[in-house]
């Protein structure tokens, strides 16, 4: 089988962070919004450094003004991320660019995007199901808006509730409520930790939030305690070794840690993150994997079920998504 067949499940993507750079533009042409200082010559997203990244995405969402938007961004990203192979995918979803955070306009969005959604999933079997995300540096108050939304929506399709933007920002100890509003909403959880803070920062997604994934996580590796506790407790690293490189948060794909952190017996998964804003797909995170650490197709469908295992979705989502792992073409 292919690298590109190989049926695959991604835990970390964010919707906006799927969104092609001409369809972005083709927004701001649509609404005359001069944004042209965030592409490159070549048709992709500029930007100097990972807090230019979070100002060039933010810039980007501000073409996507309504429902309409979303659903064709989720169309437009599932069939991206079905033509990689991906059968199920869980998506950061974030109110804070659907609407501002206010419930009721929350609602709308998220009826759009599950429409999107079950267009995408009817025309080519690729299942999403969302986690809510706050943006850090955003802060607290908003953290706990968002938490607002994620209990009004909470159920078997919003499956998970976690936290992205700038790591450098506050304390994670500063977003406790606001997890513990998504954890009593029955909402799995998940943290963005350990891509620019260090260990600390992963432990501190641990104590105090009490998540049982963590997105990156992958300075981790630079306390050998730390990497046997992940391993013994089971906590899940979403690792997107591409999005580290491209950003420079980790030096090359030879100095990745992703294989000694497998070997250490952590759980690892692999994903795109923002796959167009760091030039990469699913296929391409694949074959980077094979040729710099010689992973072979019994490597990747380890890691699949290790996803598997680890998605937030029902039990039912989990058998059907397990069959597609097993069975393809299902
Ligand atoms: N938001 C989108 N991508 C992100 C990343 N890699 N780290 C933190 N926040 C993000
Ligand atoms: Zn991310």
């Amino acid at each position: 089988m292919t690298l590109r067949d190989m049926p695959k499940v991604e835990l970390h993507l964010h919707l906006e962070g799927g969104a092609p750079p001409a369809f972005i533009r083709d927004l701001a042409d649509e609404k005359n919004l001069d944004i042209s200082n965030i592409f490159t010559p070549d048709g992709g997203y500029a930007y100097r450094d990972f807090w230019h990244f979070l100002e060039v995405y933010e810039t980007a969402c501000t073409t996507l003004t309504g429902p309409e938007e979303f659903k064709r961004l989720t169309k437009a990203v599932l069939a991206e991320s079905a033509a990689n192979g991906v059968v199920y995918s869980e998506t950061f979803l974030s109110p804070d660019f659907c609407g501002g955070r206010d419930g009721a306009a929350w609602q709308e969005y998220l009826h759009a995007i599950r429409e999107g959604a079950d267009e995408a999933e009817a025309e080519h079997g690729i299942i999403l199901r969302g986690v809510i995300t706050a943006i850090r540096h955003f802060g607290a108050d908003a953290a706990r808006k968002t938490a607002a939304c994620a209990q009004e929506t909470a159920g078997d399709w919003i499956v998970g509730f976690g936290i992205a933007g700038d790591e450098k920002s506050g304390h994670l100890s500063d977003f406790t409520y606001a997890f513990d509003m998504a954890r009593e909403a029955g909402l799995r959880l998940t943290a963005h930790a350990g891509e620019w803070s260090g260990p600390d920062e992963v432990r501190a997604a641990i104590d105090h939030l009490h998540v049982e994934r963590i997105g990156h996580g992958v300075r981790a590796i630079e306390d050998p305690a730390l990497v046997a506790h992940l391993a013994a407790a089971g906590i899940v690293l979403e690792v997107c070794p591409g999005s580290n490189v491209f950003l420079g948060a980790m030096p090359s794909w030879e100095a990745h840690p992703i294989a000694r952190l497998r070997e250490a017996g952590v759980s690892v998964t692999v994903s795109t993150d923002d796959p167009p804003f760091f030039r990469t797909d699913m296929v391409q995170e694949y074959e980077m994997l094979a040729q710099t650490f010689g992973w072979q197709e019994e490597d990747f469908a380890d890691l699949n079920r290790a996803a598997a295992d680890a998605a937030f979705c029902d039990e039912k989502t989990r058998a059907r998504l397990r069959e597609k792992l097993e069975k393809p073409n299902v």
